[in-house]
């Protein structure tokens, strides 16, 4: 098929890639000029694993094209998938303006293809793949009908997104499901005959449940790790391993052990946005979220709490420093968007406390931050009251014990993700401190 993506950002940029890989003809659009060039000399603007070979591949192969001319690549293609930014507002809404403006821009090239063949106008699907409100697709149909598109042009789709960063391809290949929303049974033909080759459990709904399926399935993602962090908070006070906890309840099927992970709580561009979203939605509706509210409290209750700790350990040491071990909001991408380890460093550095970090997908300091970024864990960890861990990479485990304690003014670790042996690191020599254990 043919393909325009609107939109390079994480989900356009991995979702156009491996349609493209897929066999299909591809044309991803941006409106910022030098991302497209940047792109088109095979530079992907963020980390993930694979992603830029992918481009390249795909590029080369002249199945992979990049434009900033939304509507001839519109204009062009069969189906256009919508993958372009809703952040949150200070409201906790969804700022949906992007979507707007691009949806007046695919008008205009349905308009000018009705004008240019009149004859022979081509049907187009238009996917939302960005998260939106619940009703969007309506308001998208209304934009396109009120700027007389010819309804029987156009279908729109809800399509979303669950790619996770770190590993968006093998997602994006390996789908648990993909769910499609429309209201047009032209349109799930086209949409569900795109996505055949995955062999994926596709799901078929109504567009505005396709559009809540993703909230919903964020949020809950979301309430499980507020919910083992309350546990965590219980493990502390009753001296209980909330590891242990969380293994055991993770064997019941009905429960499962992923995202059962205690720590400093969940960060990123999505969890935290769409949660707000999702609050917003509801209260609008006339329901106060109880469970969403709880969600959001309990993650910003995790950061406090960690925060104490770390100031209960330092509260005697003149000219405090701690070295941070990661910074981005989780392993396996440089992406810092709502990274716990953010606020924990605003908090720290409002106590006057120095901070190292290492995080070894960050080589510089792109944050507005006082912080020092070290190229060397070891310089890192150089002269610091406490090594913290806030991002649990693969590299951690590896480190030289020995070599952390001579480089540490005093032997303490403060795991914030769980991810040492505290028995090991007590036998090691040093003093232990994990969330909920
Ligand atoms: C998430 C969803 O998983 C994905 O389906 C959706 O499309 C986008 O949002 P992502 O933000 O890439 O993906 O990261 P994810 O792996 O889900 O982790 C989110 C946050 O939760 C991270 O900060 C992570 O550290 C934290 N987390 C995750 C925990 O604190 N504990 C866990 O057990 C799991």
């Amino acid at each position: 098929m043919k393909i325009c993506v609107i939109g390079t950002g994480y989900v356009g940029l991995v979702t156009g890639a491996c349609l493209a890989n897929l066999g299909n003809e591809v044309f991803c659009v941006d409106k910022e000029k030098s991302r497209v060039h940047g792109l088109i000399k095979g530079q992907v603007p963020f980390f993930e694993a694979g992603l830029e070979s992918l481009v390249l591949q795909n590029f080369k192969a002249k199945r992979l094209f990049f434009s900033t001319d939304l509507v001839s690549s519109v204009e062009r293609s069969d189906v256009v998938l919508i993958a372009v930014g809703t952040p949150s507002k200070e409201s906790g809404q969804p700022d949906i303006s992007a979507v707007i403006e691009v949806t007046g821009e695919i008008a205009r090239a349905l308009k000018k293809r009705t004008k240019k063949r009149r004859s022979n106008q081509k049907y187009k699907v238009i996917v939302n793949k960005s998260t939106v409100p619940v009703g969007m697709g309506d308001i998208v149909t209304k934009i396109l009908l009120e700027k007389n598109v010819p309804k029987k042009m156009f279908a729109v789709v809800s399509n979303p997104e669950f790619l996770r960063e770190g590993s968006a391809i093998a997602d994006f290949l390996h789908p648990d499901r993909i769910v499609i929303g429309a209201s047009d049974s032209r349109a799930f033909n086209v949409i569900g005959e795109l996505y055949r080759p995955l062999n994926a459990h596709i799901i078929f709904t109504s567009i505005k449940s396709a559009e809540l399926i993703k909230y919903a399935s964020n949020a809950f993602l979301a309430a499980k790790i507020s919910f083992i962090n309350e546990i965590a908070n219980i493990c502390e006070r009753v001296g209980a391993d909330v590891k242990e906890v969380a293994s055991a309840m993770g064997l019941d099927k009905r429960i499962g052990r992923e995202f059962l992970n205690a720590g400093i709580g969940y960060g990123g561009s999505c969890f935290p946005k769409d949660l707000s979203a999702l609050i917003h939605l509801a209260r609008e509706n006339g329901y106060n979220p109880k469970i969403l509210n709880s969600v959001i409290d309990i993650n910003e209750f995790q950061i406090e709490a960690f925060v104490k700790k770390i100031l209960n350990l330092l509260e005697k040491a003149d000219n405090a420093q701690i070295t941070l071990l990661g910074l981005s909001f989780k392993p396996g991408t440089d992406d810092l968007r709502a990274a716990p380890a953010l606020k924990i460093v605003e908090k720290l550095i409002e106590k006057g406390i120095k901070i190292n970090v290492y995080d070894p997908c960050l080589r510089k300091n792109t944050t507005q931050m006082r912080i020092e970024i070290f190229n060397d864990v070891y310089l890192a960890l150089k002269g610091s009251d406490a090594m913290v861990l806030v991002t649990e990479w693969p590299e951690f485990q590896g480190l030289d014990f020995d070599r952390v304690k001579n480089a540490l003014k005093r032997p303490i670790i403060i795991d914030g993700r769980n991810a040492y042996d505290p028995k090991k690191i007590k036998e090691l020599g040093f003093m232990y401190l994990g969330v909920g254990r």
